[in-house]
């Protein structure tokens, strides 16, 4: 187990189901989208550019803590980040998201995921992740995209409702697709490494969009490859978490990838996902994101239902079920981390 100067802090803790007194909080797409302190530093152009200015990156990774005063901070970069350096030709496109001139189609377009050198391609992620961390007082959550979630927009070209290329090449050319969940891996393995090395205290893998998936075709094409990179993020020893949303029908075999903290999107209760995955992991979640658009109090009696329905086990942290959706009021969310810690007891076992 690695030590870090967060090992005591309730977030690690709680990931390693460790006895500590009170429930851990923060929010995914934390920085960012709501709050105008983003916009007001976020400059205009390609997020990447932003995410490139480790200056600016590592401001907006603290902002959401110094508002919110949540458990853990996210770093500021994006899932698509490893394949736009490697020169694959991702742009990320304001309000629509990653966005891919030339789709990946064919054996060809292997040869645009070259093996990613972190120090070399990406040196602006460490440089903010170093930043944020010397300025932090809470745990730095480092992340990348799962395979299948980046293969879906490298494929698609684009966001997508159905997925339907990127489902096509999975079971119509399956030695292809390994390979390019292979090289997928590969970039997001190399990630994980360098922000840990660079000082990240956990690191998330975001497979947002694995719920489009059967279990026969989350077992055969994706598992396996997510199971890898959580594997070799292991070798850290930094706390790992594993999400996806709309995964009710695989949380089993998301939690059998090796993660310490299976994320639970708003669709499965806290005590029905803890059924599902066995008693050897950590949850996070799973307040609905728009009840945040709600109203103060229906956000707040929400949080307090998922607290309940975590029943204060040790093994978990409050999350959303989803990211932060934009046009959230930033005073709702303070106040739904309010209500976390005055109201979410841990009990001792
Ligand atoms: O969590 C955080 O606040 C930290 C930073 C972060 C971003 N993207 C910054 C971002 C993280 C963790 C991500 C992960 C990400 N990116 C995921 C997985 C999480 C999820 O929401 O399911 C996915 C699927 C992406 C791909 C992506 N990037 C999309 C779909 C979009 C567009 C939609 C939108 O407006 O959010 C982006 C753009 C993006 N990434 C923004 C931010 C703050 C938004 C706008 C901008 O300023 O250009």
């Amino acid at each position: 187990m690695s030590s870090s100067r967060f090992d005591d802090s309730d977030f690690v803790r709680a990931c390693r189901r460790q006895p500590h007194e009170r429930v851990p909080v923060w929010f995914m797409r934390q920085a960012g989208r709501s709050l105008p302190e983003y916009r007001a530093v976020r400059g205009t152009g390609s997020i990447l550019d932003a995410i490139a200015d480790p200056d600016r990156a590592a401001e907006i990774t603290l902002q959401p803590v110094r508002r919110y005063g949540v458990d853990a901070a996210i770093l500021f970069s994006d899932i698509v980040v490893p394949a736009h350096a490697v020169g694959f030709g991702v742009d990320v496109v304001p309000g629509t998201g990653p966005v891919v001139e030339r789709p990946f189609a064919a054996r060809g377009d292997l040869d645009r995921l070259r093996p990613l050198d972190p120090g070399s391609d990406t040196p602006y992620v460490i440089e903010t992740v170093r930043r944020a961390v010397e300025m932090l007082d809470v745990p730095l959550i480092g992340f990348a995209g799962a395979p299948f979630t980046v293969a879906s927009y490298l494929v698609e070209g684009g966001p997508s409702r159905h997925h339907e290329r990127t489902k096509s090449l999975m079971v119509g050319d399956e030695a292809l697709w390994h390979e390019l969940m292979d090289r997928l891996a590969d970039l997001a393995i190399a990630s994980l490494l360098a922000q840990v090395e660079a000082g990240a205290a956990a690191v998330q893998l975001f497979d947002s969009w694995a719920g489009a998936l059967s279990p026969d075709q989350y077992r055969r094409g994706v598992a396996p490859h997510s199971a890898r990179v959580l594997e070799a993020a292991g070798e850290t020893g930094v706390p790992r978490i594993h999400f996806g949303v709309g995964t009710g029908e695989i949380l089993d075999q998301m939690a059998d990838c090796g993660a310490e903290v299976v994320g639970v999107d708003f669709r499965v209760p806290i005590d029905a996902a803890r059924q599902r995955v066995g008693p050897g992991r950590a949850l996070q979640g799973n307040l609905d994101p728009a009840v945040v658009l709600a109203s103060e109090s229906a956000a707040c009696d929400a949080a307090r239902a998922v607290l309940a329905s975590n029943g204060g086990h040790p093994g978990f942290i409050f999350n959303l079920g989803h990211g932060v959706l934009p046009g959230s009021d930033p005073d709702v969310l303070a106040r739904v981390v309010q209500v976390v810690h005055d109201e979410g007891r841990v009990r001792c076992e």
